[in-house]
């Protein structure tokens, strides 16, 4: 496989969770329980474990190359661009904790947010997925894609460690 399978692989999942996202906000009275999963798989899966494995193995490893002018924009951007969708993540965040069950303004205000996240992660994607991530793979040997996979399975499985640890830390010290 190649390091930018996975990559890819977990757009796919980001596009349906955003697909979801705007389906059960357009339709339905906010659900609490959906807001917090929603909110939780954008901080946990999308950015810490998706964009971590971006930013901190693949374009870490992409800085140590001699890329073309383009690329080196595109790069920069990407990184700009996950600054922005988080600050989009916090937004939501924030209209779930203040949202009035059956207040319609509340309400459009959230869906308003999910459509920005929509928007922005479909440019997002669409950028990585066809003008950045098959051009990167010339820059690294077989070896090197080799050692990037192993990276993100390690990668992952700390996020991971480190998420259960909090929530068991957190139940022990009754604050969740
Ligand atoms: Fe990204
Ligand atoms: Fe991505």
């Amino acid at each position: 496989m190649k390091p930018i399978g996975p990559l890819m692989r977990e757009h796919r999942l980001i596009e349906r969770m955003i697909r979801v996202m705007e389906r059960r906000i357009a339709l339905t009275e906010p659900d609490p329980a959906f807001l917090t999963a929603a909110v939780d798989f954008m901080k946990t899966f999308v950015d810490q474990i998706h964009h971590g494995k971006e930013e901190d193995i693949l374009f870490r490893d992409l800085k140590t190359k001699t890329l073309s002018a383009e690329h080196r924009r595109i790069l920069g951007e990407l990184v700009e661009e996950h600054i922005a969708g988080r600050n989009l993540v916090k937004r939501l965040d924030q209209a779930r904790t203040e949202l009035i069950p059956g207040d319609a303004v509340s309400r459009e205000q959230l869906a308003g947010i999910v459509a920005e996240i929509a928007v922005f992660y479909n440019n997002h994607i669409d950028k990585e997925d066809n003008r950045f991530f098959y051009p990167c793979l010339d820059y690294f040997s077989p070896v090197e894609q080799e050692k990037m996979l192993r990276d993100y399975a390690e990668y992952e499985g700390r996020v991971l460690q480190d998420r259960y640890l909090n929530i068991v830390e957190s139940l022990e010290a009754g604050t969740r």
